[in-house]
């Protein structure tokens, strides 16, 4: 067994993984497994109800989560443990973290929708309030059963927002009126989702001063992508969200251009922000986990590779494009959100890389590997066409009638749905 600087185990640790079946948690468990870790998850299947409350699916079919494990069994030789259940549910976090006591809890577990959390007053509270319940339960768990265990806590690097002077990683030293202290990075969020992450990495830095608690707070890039090394089997595929409330920029511009439909950044399109692999969010995320931070430490990684506008992401998606038949047009609709458009974006990312972290994939790589599976799952993709267009805006304290003006779905044949379960309410 391994050892790290601070006596913990940095390989065959026991990781609780919260969120395990979403878009990011499920790939971070074949991961760790595949890398000898041992891996039990949380999760109550909110992301696939609340994408289905929006009219939407994931373009990729996702089996049921029993089906998920068998197929881990089958392709991978390894048993992942799943406890059902909600983070509100103080009694059933505590059981499951005294039950594991596990090394390290990476908590994905959250709305994290900055639309869906602008919908209107329900979606603003829905969000704040259940991202900090479940981030509390999980501190005080910790406290009362494991606590040196290591928690990465993901929160997200649009907690800073777009100043006009490069973002520090997580602290600064600042200077005023002749004093000098090192002080956490100004806040800046852009959502109710965002702030809801900002309210949480102030709870997490509490915490691991008064409980001297291990963690590690991550500002996690936009993520991109649909694969990992280890999902060699459609029925491992993670979920791939494209609708405009759940799917990322370059998610949706893909999805259109897969559609025939114009690829539309929004506004000027200048918007600046960082990206990752999903592959590369992977080996972050277990580099995180392999090397925890001393008792008390709150650490803060700013966990993206590369910077990109929205512009500069839509000509790459079309420019991919033309390399399987597509010809999209770009348009530029009126901003939903409330965001500038041509901003100063340059924030520190040095801590991965001092800790190991190297990318392994290139955007373009990884969008014509999107064009591929969006291809084969077309069908999917056409059934929910309408739900790609914006809908929620920012100005409005309502967006739900814009929501719900949008046309009905219409349900592809079962043939599309590969390998998962026989109902459109046991799939994402
Ligand atoms: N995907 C990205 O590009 C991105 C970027 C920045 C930050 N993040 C953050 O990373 C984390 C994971 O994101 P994701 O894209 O995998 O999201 P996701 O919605 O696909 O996955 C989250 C999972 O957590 C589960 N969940 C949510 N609330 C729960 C609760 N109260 N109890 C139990 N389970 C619950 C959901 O059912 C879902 O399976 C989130 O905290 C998100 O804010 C993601």
């Amino acid at each position: 067994m391994d050892r790290g600087a601070h006596g913990h185990r940095v390989s065959g640790q026991k990781v609780l993984i919260t969120g395990v079946d979403g878009y990011s948690g499920w790939p971070l468990a074949l991961h760790l497994l595949a890398r000898g870790h041992s891996v039990v998850g949380i999760d109550n299947f909110v992301t696939r109800k609340r994408v289905r409350e929006v009219g939407s699916w994931s373009a990729t079919p996702i089996p049921s989560f029993p089906r998920r494990q068998a197929a881990v069994r089958e392709v991978l030789g390894r048993e992942l443990g799943f406890h059902r259940g909600d983070l509100a549910d103080y009694d059933f976090v505590r059981r499951v973290l005294a039950e594991e006591r596990p090394d390290a809890i990476v908590h994905l577990a959250e709305q994290r929708s900055a639309p869906y959390s602008m919908i209107d007053v329900r979606h603003a509270v829905d969000t704040q309030v259940g991202n900090l319940t479940g981030t509390l339960h999980l501190l005080y768990a910790m406290k009362e059963t494991c606590p040196d265990a290591h928690l990465v806590k993901m929160g997200t690097m649009g907690e800073y927002g777009t100043p006009n002077v490069d973002i520090a990683e997580g602290f600064f030293e600042v200077e005023y009126r002749g004093r000098k202290d090192t002080m956490p990075f100004p806040r800046q969020a852009g959502s109710w989702y965002h702030w809801s992450k900002v309210f949480d990495s102030g709870d997490v830095m509490f915490a691991a001063r008064i409980w001297k608690l291990r963690a590690t707070d991550v500002m996690q890039g936009v993520i991109y992508g649909v694969r990992t090394p280890e999902i060699t089997d459609d029925r491992l595929l993670t979920r791939f969200d494209f609708d405009e409330t759940w799917g990322t920029s370059l998610n949706r511009f893909i999805a259109q251009a897969v559609l025939g439909l114009p690829i539309t950044p929004y506004g000027k399109g200048g918007q600046r922000r960082g990206f990752i692999a999903l592959e590369d969010s992977m080996q972050s995320l277990r580099i995180a986990v392999e090397h925890p931070p001393a008792p008390g430490e709150y650490r803060v990684l700013n966990q993206f590779d590369a910077a990109y506008t929205v512009n500069e992401l839509a000509e790459r998606a079309a420019e991919v494009a033309r390399e399987f038949d597509l010809r999209p047009t770009i348009e530029h609709p009126p901003n939903p959100r409330t965001e500038a458009e041509e901003h100063y974006y340059q924030p520190v990312h040095d801590k991965l890389l001092a800790l190991g972290y190297r990318r392994s994939r290139e955007l373009s790589d990884v969008i014509r590997e999107i064009y591929r599976d969006l291809l084969r799952f077309r069908r999917r993709l056409d059934a929910r066409r309408h739900v790609v267009a914006a809908a929620v805006q920012w100005a409005n304290a309502d967006s739900r009638p814009a929501l719900e003006a949008r046309a009905p779905p219409r349900t592809p044949p079962p043939s599309d749905v590969a390998g998962a379960g026989p109902t459109e309410r046991s799939t994402a």
